[in-house]
């Protein structure tokens, strides 16, 4: 049965790798409503869209929908959509009574313009790394670049222990032998803040540091303040050289300046978000998984 890759400009990289992927044609009304239009026939075939969420994730998000409900009327046999790094993933649960669940929205609304599988990287909602799962109706292969990024370290620290800043994370360091996890506590919200991000009340390692090199590996730094925590905490317990790795580079306000500056030698991420930091290609990951 036929193949068709469809990408948007967002991931003309990752297209690279599947020659013959077709571009998907974007434009925009004055309003600055967004338009899609399928290049060519899905019918029958097995369809594939490659598209980045992030930068301007709101926008991105109604992109990925409008070209999926596209490619759904056409009939194809299947229709999978790859986003490396999935916006609305973190809020996975409710920590206090009437919030919205955003990755239960973000999943059924993908499933509902006819998604037959969401391919992603290191899935924020996902604890347990690679495999197949299913959230709010959408099947979901999740990949991950724990194995990817340690390669791209070891040779450079080569004895380091591997140590994730939080449970939540600790299926990527488990990926090396005798991999840790630190504990982290968040605080509540800020009163009077408009901001959902809660700050970080504790993180503690537990285990013995002293005199040896570290490889932190996490999901993602977003602002950053776990990865540096992690680092000051470590070297504070009398680490060596500390490496830093992550799936998804975000390195919002100056993170990975600010990160250099607290002690880590060198900090890693793949390009599901295009970073200077990035060594590990998500295209790579995909083209092995599809
Ligand atoms: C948390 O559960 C994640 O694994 C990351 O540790 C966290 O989201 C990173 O965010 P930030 O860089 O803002 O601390």
């Amino acid at each position: 049965m036929a193949r068709l890759v469809l990408y948007t400009e967002t991931a003309e990289d990752i297209a690279s790798a599947f020659p013959g992927a077709a571009k998907v044609e974007m434009r925009s009304f004055p309003d600055g409503e967004s338009y899609a239009r399928i290049p060519e026939n899905c019918k029958g075939k097995d369809v594939l869209v490659l598209h980045r969420c992030y930068p301007n994730i709101n926008e991105n998000l109604i992109k990925l929908l409008q070209i999926t409900a596209a490619a759904r009327s056409q009939s194809p046999k299947s229709l999978r959509v790859f986003v490396p790094y999935l916006p609305y993933a973190r809020m996975d649960k409710t920590v206090k009574e009437g919030e919205a669940i955003s990755a239960d929205i973000v999943c059924s609304l993908l499933k509902s313009v006819g998604c037959t599988e969401l391919i992603t990287v290191d899935c924020h909602f996902i604890k347990e790394g690679a495999g197949n799962f299913e959230r709010a109706g959408l099947k979901i292969k999740n990949l991950t670049a724990a194995d990817a990024l340690l390669a791209y370290l070891k040779p450079k620290a080569p004895n380091a222990v591997t140590i994730s800043p939080d449970a939540g994370a600790s299926y990527m360091s488990s990926h090396a032998e005798g991999g840790q996890s630190m504990k982290k506590v968040r605080a509540d919200y800020d009163a009077g803040s408009s901001s959902a991000y809660r700050k970080i009340e504790k993180l503690e390692a537990g285990f013995d540091v002293k005199g040896k090199g570290v490889i932190i590996i996490d999901d993602m730094v977003s602002t950053g303040s776990t990865m540096i925590k992690a680092v000051k905490v470590l070297r504070e317990e009398g680490a060596g050289k500390v490496h830093c790795a992550t799936t998804h580079g975000l390195f919002l306000n100056d993170a990975l300046a600010k990160l250099k500056a607290a002690g880590a030698s060198e900090v890693i991420c793949t390009d599901s978000i295009p970073s200077p930091a990035a060594k590990v290609s998500v295209a790579k990951l995909l083209s092995g998984a599809v």
